[in-house]
């Protein structure tokens, strides 16, 4: 289908080889890229910062989706701005600005959503929903890769947030990052998700291509 969005999360790459590991996605055809931004204080792991962005951004033409799980995120996003990333996702858990920054992330140009921790209920971002472009459900425990699909909170919150995007906003894109496999990708797309963040998935035991093409095939 030519709705639907899959983007490769780097989190589950070989850090020696980030470079290859964002080629051989884009070699097939991936969607987006999606890179996980930890700060060791948000949540546990220490990832990237903005270089990583802008060199990804110097080295490809692929679309760059910063998921920026940081504390105080107020204090760094204009230099991941500066990197000219495509699509930026802030944390309301991480701030006590959160308006503010989808504006300042609009105003560069890029695509702003909102990003929630599994166990953050989806009425806490209900005042957020005219401003944003997408929201994205963290769909297992965060911090790593590899932890599985949370069906038991899920369930509600994607019918949650399907009414609200019917009631508030139509364009809102619904975004899942955490425990996406071939086996529950397709049934989250029949229930109105539109784009999908896979790691592990796609980065571990087989290589990129052959995972990528097993799991397009059951859409
Ligand atoms: C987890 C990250 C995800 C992670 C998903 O906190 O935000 O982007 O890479 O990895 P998988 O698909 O392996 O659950
Ligand atoms: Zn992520």
């Amino acid at each position: 289908p030519n709705n639907i969005e899959i983007g490769a999360s780097i989190l589950s790459a070989d850090f020696c080889y980030i470079g290859e590991a964002v080629e051989e996605a884009i070699s097939s055809n991936i969607d987006f890229i999606h890179v996980d931004i930890m700060d060791g204080k948000f949540v546990e792991s220490i990832t990237w910062g903005p270089q990583t962005i802008a060199d990804i951004k110097k080295n490809f033409n692929v679309v760059t989706d910063v998921h920026l799980m940081v504390e105080k995120p107020e204090q760094v996003l204009e230099q991941y701005l500066n990197a000219y990333p495509d699509r930026v996702s802030i944390h309301p858990e991480s701030t006590y600005f959160s308006r503010k920054l989808l504006h300042q992330i609009k105003n560069s140009g890029a695509e702003a959503g909102i990003a929630m921790k599994l166990e953050t209920p989806i009425e806490s971002v209900i005042n957020l929903l005219d401003i944003v472009d997408f929201v994205l459900l963290l769909s297992s425990e965060e911090g790593f890769g590899g932890n599985s699909y949370s069906e038991a909170i899920m369930t509600s919150k994607i019918c949650k947030i399907m009414n609200l995007k019917k009631s508030l906003n139509y364009k809102l894109k619904i975004q899942l990052d955490g425990g996406i496999k071939g086996h529950n990708l397709g049934v989250l797309y029949e229930q109105g998700v539109n784009r999908f963040v896979l790691g592990s998935a796609l980065y571990n035991n087989d290589p990129f291509k052959m995972n990528y093409e097993k799991i397009i095939n059951v859409l």
